[in-house]
């Protein structure tokens, strides 16, 4: 059943913007094209994907992330609202610029999508705010004191204030291993007249707590646990995200009840405090980094979007109806809408290039991409469609295969399948959604909690 729609229509209009690159943002395309509301859409995208090629009115090829040039297609296409799906363009102020054109946004404006593009803020913020979830932290602008907090936390991570794509954080004992080389990188970020976050590092299992929130309500999305590593085992280096689960019943299999809660508690809490720091409203998605430790739920990040591929776990299982979300998070009556998801397991696999993420093999054809089907779902992301129909990698994630399944098994086999007849040369992580990856998944957060497995999954698993 599609809830959600009233007959509160905005007049005249029929088109919505989507301002984005990826996989996230066809899937979000995918969903504003199902709606009751008939409406088209136009893309703004740096690449002319096959799935926006497909689905969109109009696909606008440029820069994301310039306001002037937004404005001009917006300017155009006068859409209903727009969606603004990554971080730079939220960070550059393209909220900020078509709301002062009257056109509204999901997405928040750049003084509120600080939340993820200051690091330091973020942090700040939880602080100032009395809102649980910081390790241990201290913002430095100087060197001074830098060597005597390394020593203090013994163990710790690095990061530059800013948008990295999460590839400039630095974690002792993995990429950082002396408090000398610590301290050097650390000094390196402020030559670049950025401040430097070092903080305590956290042992336990990350997941994502996406909620919807139109400045005054917020509604949880299903937790979904990404995969950032390049190689089975997790190993290997940083990359946007390999693939992603989610479960049934909306938890984790070594998550509590309680520390799913306590992330929408910080969630909720972290939306009313930016509201009193910065006196708007915050429309859009707000997604918590988590970490579960033996001392419960801290806070790794926030962004100011959905998470890709997290978007394309829990999208799919929307029962109601996006665009009705879109309009209502605009409006700020969430609190009148029943969001409500589907029951079941899902699987992300992320088909990506030989070498990606640091020496990717770009410009080659690819091939046998399967098509979509009741339980598969396939996005396109950093592919080009060449003149002559052939589909050629661009050098970063290339396909999204999202599978749903009444079980994990059955949803890991699907995408599983889907990811290995794509030909040409890619990879993917065989791993996720696997039994063994999660039960190394529950084992490491048992022996963390000295050996108490929470009830629940195995067996669906
Ligand atoms: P971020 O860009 O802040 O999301 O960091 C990228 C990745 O670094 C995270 O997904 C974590 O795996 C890791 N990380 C960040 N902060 C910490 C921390 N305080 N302790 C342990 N790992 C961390
Ligand atoms: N999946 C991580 C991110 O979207 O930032």
């Amino acid at each position: 059943m599609v809830r959600g729609l009233g007959a509160d229509e905005i007049p005249g209009k029929d088109c919505v913007l989507i301002i984005g690159k990826g996989a996230r943002e066809d899937c979000v395309a995918e969903l504003i094209l199902a709606s009751k509301r008939r409406v088209s859409i136009v893309v703004i995208s740096e690449f002319e994907t096959p799935g926006f090629l497909a689905k969109a009115k109009k696909v606008y090829k440029g820069p994301t992330d310039d306001p002037v040039f937004v404005r001009k297609v917006a300017a155009e296409e006068k859409p209903l609202f727009a969606f603004v799906g990554p971080e730079e363009p939220l960070a550059a102020g393209v909220v900020d610029a078509l709301e002062e054109m009257g056109i509204p946004c999901v997405g928040p404006k750049k003084k509120l999508a600080e939340i993820e593009w200051s690091k330091s803020f973020a942090r700040e913020l939880l602080t100032k705010h009395r809102i649980p979830g910081n390790p241990k932290y201290k913002i430095f602008r100087t060197p001074d004191g830098i060597q005597d907090f390394l020593k203090e936390l013994g163990a710790f991570v690095v990061k530059p204030d800013g948008l990295t794509g999460g590839k400039g954080v630095r974690i002792f004992g993995e990429h950082l291993h002396s408090f000398a080389e610590a301290e050097s990188y650390a000094r390196q970020i402020l030559t670049l007249k950025r401040p430097v976050v070092i903080e305590e590092k956290l042992d336990g299992e990350e997941f994502s707590l996406q909620s919807f929130c139109d400045g005054t309500n917020v509604v949880d999305m299903p937790v979904v646990q990404d995969h950032k590593r390049a190689f089975e085992g997790d190993t290997g280096p940083n990359t946007g995200g390999m693939g992603s689960y989610s479960c049934a019943d909306f938890g984790m299999p070594f998550l509590a009840g309680e520390d799913i809660r306590e992330a929408g508690r910080i969630n909720r809490a972290v939306a009313h405090a930016l509201r009193e720091e910065t006196g708007g409203a915050y429309k859009g998605i707000l997604y918590g980094g988590f970490i579960a430790t033996r001392d419960g739920v801290r806070l790794i990040e926030y962004n100011a979007r959905f998470g890709d591929p997290e978007a394309m776990n829990v999208l799919p299982l929307l029962k109601t109806d996006f665009v009705a979300i879109c309009e209502a998070v605009i409006k700020g009556n969430l609190d009148e809408l029943d969001v409500a998801f589907d029951r079941k397991f899902t699987v992300c696999k992320y088909v990506v290039p030989q070498g990606y993420p640091t020496s990717p093999e770009k410009d080659s054809p690819i091939g046998n991409i399967p098509s979509p089907s009741e339980n598969l779902k396939v996005y396109h992301a950093a592919v080009d469609k060449k003149q002559s129909g052939e589909i050629h990698l661009t050098g970063s994630r290339a396909i999204a295969l999202v599978a749903m399944g009444d079980t994990m098994s059955e949803a890991e086999r699907t995408a599983e399948d889907a990811a290995r007849s794509v030909t040409g040369p890619v990879r993917h992580r065989s791993d996720i959604g696997t039994r063994q990856l999660i039960e190394k998944r529950i084992n490491h957060m048992a022996d963390i909690r000295s050996g108490v497995v929470e009830p629940g999954f195995r067996d669906a698993v």
